[in-house]
């Protein structure tokens, strides 16, 4: 049996362990060839392959990025689209995909399921919302650099007295301020599922400096204030409609400055999030949903995403990875709150 192997989406640390477990178990215990797909759905689209045997994903595991190459190329946005990847793919002798990404391309590759197409999906995003997964690999490592980050931004605002806002990644979904912010000791952490009130956020700054601490506000790209509290810019969108954010953290600086006196500065961590090597928890977690894609394709249960629940992996259908999104619980967030201020 031939696989193909893509991976669609922004990158995360962890997708090429996964590559390397879906090739490692498929060609010891099943015999499979693997062929890699380039640049997420551009690499069915367009027939661009590259080999994928066992030489090709040695000394990968702890590599950051994919070797595959990511894009988000919408395949359901193409005239044709879907039959030129069947063509493709009948045309390289491949019976079976294995579909590595986020909502977008897992949302792709619900359709392709229901138009006849044997796929594989296997859930990935540093921001942790995917439905039906407990955890997605990349968030861990997300979680850590923020975290460190925070640490050492700690030290660098008390001794100059000012509000430094860290903003971090997570469109629709506040899972890496959440935790990254609970494991700094940030004074406020805001996130998409709550939209805040810029007085709150005020008085826990002007809090926190009445004690001769220093705050560090955490806030997810994707957070906005009540309506009508502040102006935010909005930006261009990708092929899947996602507005391209980043700004909220520097709003928030201009804000807090000029409402508190004090002098606040914002951190945008952007990509570093995403970039590197992946923590030890992401590495066993991508190693494990590698091993169960490609027991799922041996067992033949295509449409299905293999997912994290408790600590099991188990098969879910692909439509219920991407039917809702995993957002914040309220009750969550108020764990947190406890410390703000
Ligand atoms: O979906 C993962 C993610 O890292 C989001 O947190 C972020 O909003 C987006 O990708 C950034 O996308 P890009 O790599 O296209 O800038």
């Amino acid at each position: 049996m031939r696989v193909g192997v893509l991976t669609g989406g922004g990158d995360c640390p962890g997708l090429n362990a996964v590559i390397r477990a879906v090739v490692r178990k498929g060609n010891k215990d099943y015999g499979y060839e693997f062929v890699g797909f380039r640049d997420g759905w551009r690499g069915p689209l367009e027939g661009d392959t590259m080999p994928l045997d066992r030489a090709a994903v040695s000394g990968i595991l702890p590599r950051g990025g994919t070797i595959l190459g990511s894009s988000r190329t919408n395949l359901m946005k193409i005239d044709g689209g879907v039959e030129r990847v069947k063509d493709n793919m009948a045309g390289l002798g491949i019976d079976a995909l294995v579909a590595i990404g986020g909502e977008d391309t897992l949302g792709v590759a619900t359709q392709l399921t229901e138009r006849g197409v044997n796929v594989i999906g296997v859930p990935k995003t540093i921001d942790n919302d995917l439905n039906a997964t407990d955890y997605t690999f990349g968030f861990d490592t997300a979680v850590n650099i923020a975290t460190e980050a925070i640490d050492r931004l700690h030290t660098t605002a008390e001794s100059h007295h000012r509000a430094l806002i860290v903003e971090v990644m997570g469109r629709h979904a506040g899972w890496i301020a959440l935790h990254a912010g609970m494991a700094g000791g940030a004074n406020v952490i805001l996130i998409p599922e709550r939209p805040f009130d810029i007085h709150q956020v005020v008085a826990h700054v002007e809090s926190r400096f009445k004690t001769n601490y220093a705050p560090i506000i955490v806030v997810a790209e994707g957070a906005h204030p009540q309506e009508g509290q502040m102006e935010l810019a909005t930006g261009e969108t990708d092929s899947f409609g996602h507005v391209r954010l980043g700004g909220i953290g520097q709003r928030l600086a201009e804000e807090i400055e000029s409402r508190t006196g004090k002098e606040a500065r914002s951190v945008v961590l952007g990509h570093v999030q995403r970039g590197g090597t992946p923590s030890a928890f992401d590495r066993v977690l991508a190693t494990r949903l590698g091993v169960n894609a490609a027991e799922a394709v041996h067992a033949g249960d295509f449409g299905k995403m293999v997912a994290l629940q408790g600590t099991n992996i188990v098969r879910v259908p692909l439509a219920a990875a991407t039917e809702k999104l995993k957002t914040v619980p309220v009750e969550r967030y108020e764990e947190a709150e406890v410390f703000f201020g």
